[in-house]
């Protein structure tokens, strides 16, 4: 379940400076300021993109589709630690779909979500690149090869105990 994180007037206010900082640039600077923005905040509020069109003088639809064209833009706030399971074919013959499974039943979220605590955000990938260890899942850049059952509730038991 992902809830809305709550943006105050003062990261409103701050959005705003680092708006100011490129707003006497081209359009061109539409990412560097995106990037910057989810650099502090660690995604872009939707309600920055008006003030984002404005500054670059585009359409604020024009800001949107940028965002939703660039997979590593967010507007929705993520975890600190992203976790991402494999669904490729080695990991998926090897019991891939019964770890995303469990991660799933131990963050109690579906793939794209966020923990209501924003611990986590749980992602699915093609293939993590090795195979050999398969089934994989990555957690905050770490891989964690030849997943089972066990390890998957070693990985979740803290954020187990929290609910
Ligand atoms: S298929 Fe999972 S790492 Fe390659």
């Amino acid at each position: 379940m992902n809830k809305a994180k709550t943006i105050t007037k003062a990261d409103l206010a701050r959005i705003n400076i680092i708006i100011s900082e490129y707003s006497s640039q081209q359009k061109w600077a539409m990412i560097p300021l995106l990037q910057k923005i989810q650099s502090e905040f660690g995604f872009i509020p939707p309600q920055s993109v008006p003030f984002i069109a404005r500054s670059l003088g585009v359409f604020p639809s024009q800001v949107q589709g940028v965002i939703s064209f660039y997979t590593q833009l967010y507007t929705q706030p993520r975890g600190k630690k992203i976790v991402r399971v494999c669904r490729g074919t080695a990991c998926h013959v090897r019991g891939g779909k019964t770890i995303l499974k469990l991660v799933k039943q131990h963050l109690d979220i579906e793939e794209g979500e966020t923990t209501p605590d924003f611990e986590y955000t749980l992602e699915t990938v093609a293939c993590i690149g090795v195979c050999a260890l398969a089934p994989n899942m990555v957690v905050s850049d770490h891989v964690h090869g030849h997943m089972n059952p066990k390890k998957v509730e070693q990985l979740f038991k803290h954020q187990e105990g929290e609910k």
